[in-house]
């Protein structure tokens, strides 16, 4: 039997996460990365998307307080993270699947760092049920 690897994505701004980093060699160390133009491009539909199709959990890096190149995208990405923490809880689905990180990183040394505490974190709380079934068990009740 294979031990049991959290499928983890993380979204990170290109502004402020990695921009001197090879994002090929950071893409080898980090499995469902997804390079933004900033955090406040996540969409509530991208992280429930990616929770629908069999994510455990989603990580997202914006630029820290006050850097965001678009004013304040990464305080809406949070404001909606803090958001979808009640709607996940709601599903049953823990919180701390949906993770948000605000500071800066140009190097990238960070992310897969962060993508490993947050994996060891996945790998306690085990394979996250789909939200479909989830949804079927809440209107069940
Ligand atoms: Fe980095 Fe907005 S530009 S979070």
């Amino acid at each position: 039997m294979t031990a049991y690897e959290p499928k983890l994505v993380c979204f990170s701004c290109k502004f402020g996460w990695g921009y001197l980093a090879d994002e090929r060699e950071l893409a080898k160390q980090v499995k469902n990365w997804i390079p933004i133009i900033c955090s406040g491009k996540v969409d509530s539909s991208h992280i429930l998307k990616a929770f629908k199709q069999g994510a455990d959990g989603v990580l997202i890096l914006g630029c820290r307080g006050g850097d965001c190149h678009y004013q304040d995208g990464n305080y809406e990405a949070r404001k909606r993270v803090i958001l979808l923490h009640k709607l996940l809880e709601s599903y049953g689905i823990e919180k701390e699947r949906l993770r948000m990180e605000l500071a800066i990183d140009p190097e990238g040394k960070r992310i897969p760092v962060l993508v490993k505490e947050m994996s060891e974190r996945l790998k306690k709380l085990g394979p996250v049920k789909k939200i479909a079934e989830h949804a079927k068990t809440a209107s069940a009740v």
